[in-house]
């Protein structure tokens, strides 16, 4: 017998994120989303009439080309065309602008069959804050009497919910108060993926198995989610940096949603540790990045010399030989064999007695675990390096693992992980993104797919790695919030969780990133997420729906172009624009030049009544900076 130590790649399986336009069955009909608005400034009171106004752009086509009209997302509708009938339709009184819908890539880490979501998050759980707020999450669906969606203790939903649940058995209770489904054509909210972080209640599918998430889908997901009330949207989709917020259909969904006092949270995407990676970028949205937790499975590497490397294991045979084996370095797995799960077969098949997996440099001490049903370690790159440097520094090299189970009160964390989309933001870099980092390395997790891969079980739960697991979190953190707070806005509560943030780990340590080196902030934004101290935050930065014109207005956006986003008419020359940074975001992100450069930022008291706030200023490294006043004093609540 021998102990393979495999360097594999277990680069992260990004899906694909260029664009591919829906391939419809139909070569010569395409599904475009259809912006109009009557030119004459006619407001439609009547939702029928509206409706019947966006049918009568198709005219003679009729009802089957029309795939959905939207009520609250965008003022427009999604329908299947050919090139010369969407000619046709741009001679339409009313109409505004036409593209061709897009998919969206889901945001995982691991093989589809490995995910789900965080169930188990015990602020939450614990707390009586949360009760009677509606999170609506926008993802693959939902696999129902699974235990996680248990609603033993759970009060009937508030009386504002208009939701629906569409199983055709009685699947959803006071827990799961809706599922629905906007996977054209396919007719089951059902979970057929695991890729379903309930954190609560309303779970509106847009992905069917083929993992092909449509944007007219996703649009009108998030428009019935407005309609039904929800408090919270959380999306774990979307599209890489850089898409103008115009044309981005969660973009569009979230503005409409913030409208309506939805709070809406979206994971930042998986494409880190480069830079300019992140998705859902607006302003108006909380971008979630993923760090590990202070939970380790462990596993360690004992070496012939007595050396002891501590990895990682999801897989912990609790009997397995402390004898030392011959080690073997076999080589690099091929690039085009992305998961260490196919090599243990071959492994087994050798007389081989366990693997140990070392990560790619890219992924450093990030232990991204692989559900592998052989006995295994995974150790990070540097860790990878003693080993092989060991290797070559003997002739009989020996190992053995050894499996000591969950260790609790790792010090370092939380640790960005290196798959975790990285800033700046390409469409805004003048807003700092992302603005949060939250849990999302080996979180246990609620799934329809038991390790085995067998799906005839209901009581599964896996482990799974990904900012679609960190950002369920934050809807989590987001709703108990505004069940403590109904009065504050969604800014009031973005900024309360990015005020409070931690910038330091459990040992006092400024964050570190999978390089185990401090991280910077186009890493953890404004830090990782404090749930109790955002219950408390001081004073908050606010800002009101009318103060993103200004704003849009400054991205040099055209004037139809910003009133496709607002569903307002905007003049862009008639007001005021500003600059991005003097957007009044709770972080700052400043292109420097040799110029001094001042911006604005107005504070509301959200705390105590009779209170003072004094500046403390770290500036970062050669920047000096100054704030006037630096001393606030407040005799009442809610003024700025
Ligand atoms: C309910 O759905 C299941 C699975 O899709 C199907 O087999 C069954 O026939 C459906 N029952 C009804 C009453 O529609
Ligand atoms: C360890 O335990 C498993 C399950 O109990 C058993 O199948 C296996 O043979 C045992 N291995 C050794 C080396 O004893
Ligand atoms: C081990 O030896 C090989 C072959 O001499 C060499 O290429 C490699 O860099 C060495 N690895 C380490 C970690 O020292
Ligand atoms: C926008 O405002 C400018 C300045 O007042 C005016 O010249 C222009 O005609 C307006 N544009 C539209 C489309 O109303
Ligand atoms: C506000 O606080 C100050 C300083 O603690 C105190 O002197 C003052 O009496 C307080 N005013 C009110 C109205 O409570």
């Amino acid at each position: 017998m021998s102990l393979y130590s495999i360097l594999t790649f277990l680069a992260l399986l990004i899906l694909h994120s260029s664009f591919t336009l829906a391939n419809e069955e139909n070569d010569h009909l395409q599904t475009y989303i259809v912006h109009a608005e009557p030119s004459d400034g006619r407001v439609f009171t009547n939702p029928e009439e509206l409706e019947s106004w966006y049918h009568s752009f198709l005219g003679t086509m009729g009802q089957p080309r029309m795939v959905y009209t939207y009520k609250n997302v965008i003022k427009g509708f999604a329908a299947r065309l050919s090139l010369n009938e969407l000619e046709a339709l741009r001679e339409y009184e009313g109409f505004v602008h036409a593209r061709p819908q897009r998919n969206l890539p889901l945001h995982t880490t691991h093989s589809p069959d490995f995910l789900g979501l965080h169930q188990d998050f015990g602020f939450w759980r614990d707390s009586n804050y949360g009760k009677g707020v509606i999170i609506g999450v926008i993802d693959t669906g939902i696999f129902p009497n699974h235990p996680s969606f248990s609603d033993e203790g759970m009060p009937p939903p508030p009386a504002k919910w208009k939701g629906k649940c569409e199983f055709n058995f009685t699947a959803c209770n006071n827990k799961l108060i809706g599922a629905r489904y906007f996977t054209y054509g396919n007719g089951t909210p059902m979970d057929e993926d695991g890729h379903a972080p309930l954190a609560h209640l309303a779970v509106y599918k847009v992905c069917s198995g083929s993992r092909r998430c449509s944007e007219s889908d996703v649009l009108a997901a998030m428009d019935a989610a407005i309609e039904d009330g929800v408090d919270v949207l959380s999306i774990s989709l979307g599209w890489p940096s850089g898409i103008p917020f115009k044309f981005d259909a969660i973009a569009l969904g979230a503005y409409a949603a913030v409208r309506n006092g939805i709070f809406v949270s979206c994971s930042a995407m998986n494409r880190g540790p480069s830079y300019g990676t992140l998705s859902n970028e607006a302003p108006w949205i909380l971008t979630v990045g993923a760090s590990t937790t202070d939970r380790r499975l462990r596993a360690t590497v004992v070496l012939g010399n007595k050396e002891e490397i501590d990895g990682e294991a999801i897989i912990q045979p609790k009997n397995f030989s402390q004898v030392l084996l011959p080690l073997v370095y076999p080589g690099k797995i091929a690039a085009n064999n992305p998961n260490a799960r196919f090599c243990a077969p071959e492994v087994d098949e050798a007389g081989g007695a366990a693997i140990i997996l070392v990560n790619q440099e890219a992924d450093g001490d990030t232990k991204n675990l692989p559900t592998i049903l052989f006995p295994t370690t995974l150790v990070g790159y540097a860790d990878g390096l003693k080993i092989k440097a060991y290797i070559n520094s003997t002739s009989t090299p020996m190992a053995t693992l050894s499996y000591k189970g969950t260790v609790i009160g790792d010090d370092r964390a939380p640790i960005v992980a290196s798959f975790s989309s990285r800033g700046p933001s390409l469409e805004s870099p003048g807003i700092l993104k992302p603005d949060i980092i939250g849990p999302g390395v080996n979180i246990l997790a609620a799934s329809p797919v038991s390790i085995e891969g067998n799906r005839n079980t209901r009581m599964t739960f896996l482990l799974g790695s990904g900012t679609s697991i960190s950002c369920p979190h934050l809807s989590g953190v987001a709703a108990l919030l505004k069940s403590a707070h109904p009065d504050w806005s969604p800014a009031t509560i973005k900024s309360a969780i990015m005020t409070t943030a931690d910038v330091v780990n459990l040992a006092h340590n400024p964050i570190e990133d999978q390089t185990l080196q401090p991280a910077d902030v186009f890493a953890t934004g404004a830090g990782h997420v404090n749930p109790s101290r955002a219950n408390d935050p001081g004073l908050v930065y606010d800002i009101k729906l009318e103060d993103y014109i200004p704003y849009l207005c400054g991205l040099q956006y055209a004037n139809r172009e910003v009133a496709i986003i607002t569903q307002q008419k905007v003049n862009c020359s008639e007001i005021s624009t500003i600059s991005e940074s003097q957007l009044n975001y709770p972080s700052f992100s400043i292109i420097f030049g040799s110029q001094v450069q001042t911006y604005t930022r107005t504070v509301t008291n959200v705390g105590e009544a009779n209170s003072s706030y004094v500046v403390k200023i770290s500036p970062p490294p050669g920047v000096h900076v100054a704030v006037k006043p630096d001393k606030l004093d407040f005799k009442n609540q809610n003024r700025s």
